[in-house]
């Protein structure tokens, strides 16, 4: 389980403290699907980010499986990171000249190792779960918005990641694909992956075990689910 503890950050900017979070406790459970919510500059972003390692905070812990961040060096956490944290991002940041196959690749090539026949079979399996199957040689732009997205979905598959981060990733998806994206994401969670998504769509945010709201850097839990999604469309 990944664990938060009264996480506070501030940017400074103009010789400005703008305070991003303000004392943020989360739990994330393996296989738990944990949507944020909230306006735009509340924070979500930023505790993405610091839940993922992206970013330091400035005060409070972080446990991993019970390991204390804290006493690890960046190194031990690069490799944490590697290992167990996906990150997925409202634009995917595909690699235009590489194939999907190659794309979804890209975790195990790191430094100069090259990628062994299992890797590829496991990426090329990868690849079939999102449903792409037959377009694994495409590059990114022979592939529509929803399906460049399955493929930075299938690269934090095939890397066996036990959390996965996505910053609103259906943002730049139509309804239909997006729907498509979002029930993907469930069935991972369903299968045991942890997932904290950021989005601004209540429908989607109603597929999620729990919803969180950030709200002036800070989190405001809510219950039950619907119920919460229903408040926050009305809004
Ligand atoms: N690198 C940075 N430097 C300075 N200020 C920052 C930086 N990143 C974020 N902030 C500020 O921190 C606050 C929270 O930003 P954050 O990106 O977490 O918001 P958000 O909830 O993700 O918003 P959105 O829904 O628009 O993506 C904002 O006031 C923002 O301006
Ligand atoms: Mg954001």
């Amino acid at each position: 389980m990944l664990s938060a503890t009264d996480i506070a950050k501030t940017f400074r900017s103009d010789g400005v403290d703008a305070p991003a979070l303000r004392g943020v406790s989360l739990d994330v459970p393996e296989g738990r699907f944990i949507a944020v919510v909230g306006r735009s500059g509340s924070g979500k972003s930023t505790l993405l980010n610091v839940l993922s390692t992206l970013t330091r905070p400035d005060a409070g812990g972080l446990t991993w499986r019970g390991a204390d961040l804290a006493d690890l060096p960046e190194s031990a956490i690069d490799a944490l990171r590697r290992r167990d944290f996906a990150v997925i991002f409202q634009q995917h940041h595909l690699l235009p000249y590489l194939t999907a196959l190659e794309n979804t690749l890209l975790s195990f090539m790191t430094g100069f190792r090259s990628v062994s026949g299992a890797q590829r079979d496991r990426a090329r399996a990868c690849l079939a779960r999102v449903g792409l199957s037959g377009k694994e040689d495409r590059l990114p732009g022979a592939l529509s918005g929803g399906e460049q997205q399955r493929v930075a979905i299938a690269r934090a598959l095939v890397k066996d990641a036990r959390v996965l981060f996505a910053d609103e990733p259906t943002g730049s998806l139509d309804k239909a694909t997006g729907r498509g994206v979002m029930e993907l994401l469930r069935a991972l969670a369903d299968g045991g992956l942890a997932v904290v998504m950021v989005t601004h769509d209540h429908e989607w945010a109603a597929l999620a075990d729990e919803i969180v709201f950030m709200e002036d850097g800070r989190l405001r839990p809510a219950s039950p689910v619907h119920e919460k999604a229903d408040r926050k469309a009305e809004s």
